[in-house]
């Protein structure tokens, strides 16, 4: 039922995950990589090459842009690019916390036509193809059906370089919860966006997040029929500062939340 790439993009996402599922719990290398807390494992870089290694046997032709090696070679916007995260969850796997993804999609002429995210503790298949749906293990998702920002279950997560505060992400955080509304912070943004796509939370807001984190859930969620942009409002790209994804319903009440809540502040910050 899926094309060639997407067929391609779940095997190879599985036998990711089995290497990090063997990992899990061992003794591995952990070092820190620019910023605190920015970690990388031997893992991440293992699942990455298996990755790389056998896309590239079935696409000679296409390029990567993964987490760890960075961009293959020189990429001109027509060519299909395979967008990695060989590990996404890293800070959790590095303290033994099972919740943790592998994210793979291709983006060809800037849409991304095809988005997997494994989850392999637990299993959990989500797969996307552009015009076909999002799925889980198989199954049709949708994404759910809450109305109110006051009655939803919402997801976030911080960037590495949370002590600066950029864009007032704390303060943004702490208005949503003083509405009472429940938040987790799962740390995979991957798999943030592939909950929003099950209907399990009906939104998700982070900043400063890369094109690998996002790149499969993107899909996902729209597959799923949610709706993502920027903060405010704008059409959404996988290189943007900042990414609202949701049920929609939810939408401009959260997108209203966050940007009144930065202009307030920056407002007050000049007088
Ligand atoms: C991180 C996770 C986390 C998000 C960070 C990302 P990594 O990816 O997606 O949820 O909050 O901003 O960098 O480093 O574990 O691949
Ligand atoms: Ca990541
Ligand atoms: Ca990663």
């Amino acid at each position: 039922m899926f094309n060639d790439y997407t067929q391609k993009a779940i095997e190879v996402a599985k036998d990711a995950g089995k290497i990090l599922r063997e990992g899990f719990g061992s003794s591995f290398t952990i070092t820190n990589k620019e910023g605190k807390n920015n970690l990388v494992t031997d893992y991440d870089r293992r699942s990455e090459e298996l990755i790389i290694e056998s896309l590239s046997k079935s696409f000679p032709d296409t390029i990567f842009l993964a987490e760890e090696s960075g961009l293959s070679r020189q990429w001109n916007n027509d060519t299909p690019i395979w967008i990695i995260d060989p590990l996404d969850g890293t800070v959790n796997f590095a303290h033994n916390l099972p919740i943790f993804s592998v994210s793979i999609a291709l983006s060809i002429d800037n849409k991304i036509v095809s988005g997997v995210i494994y989850h392999p503790i637990l299993n959990e298949l989500f797969v996307a193809e552009k015009g076909k749906g999002s799925f889980l293990n198989g199954l049709k998702l949708k994404v759910s059906n809450c109305r109110s920002l006051d009655d939803s279950f919402l997801v976030t997560g911080f960037p590495y370089n949370i002590d600066a505060n950029p864009s007032h992400c704390v303060e943004q955080f702490v208005q949503i919860l003083k509405k009472g509304i429940p938040v987790r912070r799962l740390g995979s943004a991957a798999l943030d966006l592939a909950y929003v796509a099950a209907g399990i939370f009906d939104g998700f807001w982070e900043i400063n997040l890369n094109p690998w984190d996002v790149a499969a859930g993107f899909l996902l969620v729209e597959e799923a029929g949610g709706k993502v942009t920027q903060y405010n409002g704008d059409p959404y790209w996988i290189t943007n500062n900042n990414i609202l994804a949701t049920n929609g319903l939810i939408h401009d009440e959260l997108s209203q939340t966050l940007i009144s809540c930065y202009l307030e502040i920056t407002n007050a910050n000049r007088s």
